[in-house]
């Protein structure tokens, strides 16, 4: 296999390798695994191959303690990945069998894929696997331009098919209840002292050659403001203008939607976590970028009132705006070599 770039974000379809061992087949196909979303860029997942099966393990050091006390974003951001190696495998030709845990004696070992018998590729596998390398968070505005209903029911079977929902927030007042709840939470967030510290800690200035964490291309420019603060050993309570900036995103954005899942354990979290890939490729199939606004359902205390706009029984696990956009810049990624095990 010839490794023509440096950027992960290069990785070539052709450079894989046909003829070779199962084991570095599945290599190449990690790099597609890498390219998933995780909270604040931690890339919290670590990979072991063993000779035709992939083993993914949690990497706790790379936990959000403050903002995801219980590690359900990290699982979240597992599961992603996961979804990536699976949809890399189908589109290969591989059947692409999967197994998530977790296993009480091994907390962190979350799942085991295998590659399966070959299986060629449904033209919909096709279209999630060419989204992988064109889907990134998008912290801009979006368009007024709506987003077509039959866009959106796929959305939500792609949500349906990793066994979560998607809920799509509509009406005036449903809206406004949610903004304002969005609003709230950053307000909460950023009175916190620890939370802005740990933020600051993942954010990196623009020209910086960590592979991980949210480069300043990124950031609201309210984050880039306390990370700044950081590097003086301060952080500064920029809560309200965090809170006006999500305030004028998520009301200009034509959808709003909660990811969630009929139960909250582990299991479930890994389950959104496809989910959430599925979804996201999904979109960027069809054009569509996605963020996220998650902070009524990371304050504890802002859930039952997120569940007293959404009226439907389960637990939401995110919340998303979506829309079309302008591009934005892909972030850094760690190399597969710094993630196996
Ligand atoms: C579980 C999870 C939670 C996230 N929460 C937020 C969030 O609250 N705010 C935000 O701006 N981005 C959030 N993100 C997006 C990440 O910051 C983003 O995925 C990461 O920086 C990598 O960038 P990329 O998605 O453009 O590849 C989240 C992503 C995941 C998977």
């Amino acid at each position: 296999m010839s490794i023509t770039s440096l950027n992960p974000w290069d990785v070539r379809e052709t450079d894989f390798p046909a003829t070779g061992r199962p084991a570095e087949q599945l290599r190449f196909l990690l790099r597609y695994a890498v390219l998933a979303p995780s909270g604040h860029n931690t890339q919290p997942w670590l990979f072991k191959i063993d000779d035709d099966a992939v083993e993914l393990y949690a990497d706790r050091t790379r936990a959000l303690p403050v903002v995801d006390p219980d590690d359900r974003e990290l699982m979240i951001s597992c599961g992603a990945a996961l979804f990536h190696l699976h949809i890399a495998l189908r589109h290969f030709g591989y059947a692409g069998a999967v197994a998530t845990f977790p296993d009480p004696d091994d907390p962190d070992l979350l799942a085991r894929i295998h590659m399966g018998k070959s299986r060629s590729a449904s033209a919909q596998e096709q279209a999630l696997f060419d989204a992988i390398g064109k889907r990134h968070t998008n912290r801009q505005a979006f368009e007024q331009r709506a987003v077509p209903e039959d866009v959106l029911i796929t959305l939500q079977q792609a949500a349906h098919a990793e066994g979560a929902w998607l809920y799509l927030v509509q009406g005036e007042e449903n809206r406004t209840a949610l903004v304002g709840l969005i609003a709230l939470g950053d307000r909460m967030q950023w009175a916190d002292k620890h939370f802005r510290r740990e933020l600051a800690a993942w954010a990196r200035p623009s020209r910086n050659q960590r592979r991980d964490g949210i480069p300043g291309s990124a950031l609201s420019f309210v984050s880039l403001l306390s990370q700044a603060g950081l590097r003086t050993g301060r952080t500064f309570d920029l809560g309200n203008g965090q809170a006006a900036n999500d305030l004028q995103l998520a009301t200009g954005s034509p959808v709003l939607t909660v990811l969630g899942t009929d139960v909250d354990t582990v299991y479930d979290w890994l389950m959104a976590g496809q989910a959430l890939a599925r979804v996201l490729l999904s979109a960027r199939a069809q054009e569509i970028w996605a963020s996220f606004l998650n902070q009524p359902i990371e304050v504890p205390e802002l859930r039952p009132m997120l569940h007293k706009i959404i009226e439907r029984a389960g637990f939401p696990q995110l919340l998303l705006r979506m829309g079309y956009g302008p591009e934005v810049p892909p972030t850094p990624r760690r190399s597969v070599s710094e993630v196996l095990l």
